[in-house]
């Protein structure tokens, strides 16, 4: 099955509204008339509403990096999936590996936000990888499954078909240590293989990105891999070169 490959920036907590505002206004030309690849960016909650005006007319599409399971009520701090998809969010990252390490976020709430994330037509991202810690004890794959069979609720096939999977290994991230993307490749296959078993062929139409240091030298090593479809990128997402680079690269335009 051909899937259209997705590149999703992941800001984290970096940009005031006018530096992610500026971000987006080069990005735009860069990325505007490329074809063959669906783009993402996800900046902070703070600059959704101004990002999202921005990119208004554009291919670039706008995401959250997280979202409450709750559409309202008493959790001071949060957002709500409402409230995302009222600024023209039609992704959201659930699950990244520094929501579950610094904010104790579990397999379970994981498993929450991605159900309410397709009940309130957003796309989720779920992020699922093993820390340097589980791979070194031979257990990448018992964490990822774990992280796959909790994070993901029953689906339609339709839903299911449209979930969005990225594999990043926890060693990674922001370490400029990325996988090799034959590694990367295996366990995107045994992911599809687990999403296979619960969803059936709609696992065929299941994204499934690579994230952790991923840089427009070494993307290619990635979107060439069959069982990989697209990158989620933080660092270098930041900057709308390298990440426009990553982009047509991505869709074979590199
Ligand atoms: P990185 O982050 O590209 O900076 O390693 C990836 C991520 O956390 O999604």
């Amino acid at each position: 099955m051909a899937r259209v490959p997705l590149v999703a920036g992941n800001w984290k907590m970096h940009k005031t509204v006018r530096e992610a505002v500026e971000t987006v206004s080069a990005l735009v030309p860069l990325v505007g008339a490329v074809e063959g690849v669906d783009i993402v960016v996800c900046p902070p909650f703070t600059a959704l509403a101004d990002v999202g005006r921005a990119l208004a007319g554009s291919k670039i599409e706008l995401g959250a990096q997280d979202m409450h399971w709750e559409p309202q009520g008493a959790y001071t701090g949060a957002v709500s999936g409402p409230m995302l998809w009222d600024l023209g969010c039609t992704y959201v990252i659930v699950g990244h590996s520094e929501r579950r390490r610094h904010f104790g976020e579990t397999d379970e709430a994981v498993g929450r936000k991605t159900a309410v994330a397709f009940a309130q037509e957003l796309v989720p991202i779920l992020c699922v990888g093993e820390t340097l810690e589980e791979r070194d004890a031979g257990r990448t794959e018992e964490v990822v499954a774990r992280q796959i069979r909790l994070g993901t609720p029953d689906l339609t096939p339709e839903a299911a078909a449209q979930l969005v999977v990225a594999y990043e290994p926890v060693w990674a991230i922001g370490t400029g240590r990325a996988a090799t993307g034959e590694e990367a490749n295996r366990v995107s296959g045994l992911i599809r293989g687990w999403l296979r078993k619960r969803f059936g062929e709609a696992a065929e139409a299941v994204r499934i990105l690579y994230g952790g240091s991923v840089t427009p030298q070494n993307i290619a090593e990635f979107a060439g891999q069959p069982e990989i479809d697209g990158a989620l990128v933080g660092g270098a997402s930041l900057d709308p070169h390298a990440f426009a680079a990553i982009v047509l690269a991505a869709a074979g335009r590199a």
